[in-house]
């Protein structure tokens, strides 16, 4: 039974590079460098000095690496009161939008907000949030993005722990959904966390922190 299920979710791994751990200063380049070798999605860090205790970029910044990406663009707000931004992100182009449930005060209005607008909704939970909080959201999100960090740096240490919550998520949303793993994920522990039931690894110094992007991000997605 667990080796079926296990193969299934095999059959879908995505892997998702965060343009956190990349040259800022070349990030168009960057992109197309981990499209190249084989990335499924670009994973783009939002942050605002509030939610998290650092910033990055908003839509502006997004609107311009849309034209240096063919891939779809998953736009993480890790940010306060996101449903004040979901349209800006969406019209610079963001095909994918997750926003933390920690931030908002009416999470099912917004994911229906942001699918009436043509985009995927997910919602994220810190490490410390309980999937409980996510039970009358389950059914009508896109997908899960689960924190393996706490948010607002790259390069942080996986916390172990989540896989428990990684094998709960999964069970409330079915073999079919997607269900994203953030912080810490590298060759070591991305068997551990598909095992658990994620397929969408995002990754962001085992990437760009590596000589070769490509083999990297095979040894991700068939971790040998
Ligand atoms: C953390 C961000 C992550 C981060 C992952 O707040 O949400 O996307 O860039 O970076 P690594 O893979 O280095 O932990
Ligand atoms: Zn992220």
């Amino acid at each position: 039974m667990m080796k079926h299920r296990k193969e299934m979710t095999l059959s879908k791994i995505k892997i998702a590079p965060s343009v956190l751990a990349s040259d800022f200063s070349r990030l168009g380049e960057e992109i197309s460098a981990v499209a190249e070798a084989g990335a499924d999605w670009i994973h783009l860090d939002i942050m605002d000095g509030h939610f998290t205790p650092n910033i990055t970029f908003g839509p502006p910044v997004v609107a311009k690496l849309r034209q240096h990406c063919s891939l779809p663009m998953d736009v993480h707000l890790m940010i306060t009161d996101p449903g004040d931004y979901v349209e800006d992100f969406i019209k610079a182009g963001a095909d994918i939008i997750t926003f933390h449930i920690e931030a908002c005060i009416h999470p099912h209005r917004l994911i229906r907000r942001i699918q009436d607008l043509g985009c995927q909704a997910g919602i994220v939970l810190n490490p410390g949030t309980s999937p409980d909080e996510i039970e009358f959201l389950a059914d009508i999100v896109d997908l899960v993005l689960l924190m393996t960090v706490n948010p607002g740096f790259g390069g942080q240490k996986f916390i172990p722990e989540m896989l428990r919550k990684i094998q709960m998520v999964r069970a409330m949303l079915g073999e079919e959904r997607d269900l994203e793993v953030d912080g810490g994920i590298d060759a070591s522990n991305a068997p551990l966390v598909i095992e658990a039931g994620a397929n969408v690894l995002v990754a962001g110094s085992s990437v760009y922190g590596s000589d070769s992007y490509l083999e990297a991000i095979q040894s991700l997605r068939a971790p040998s």
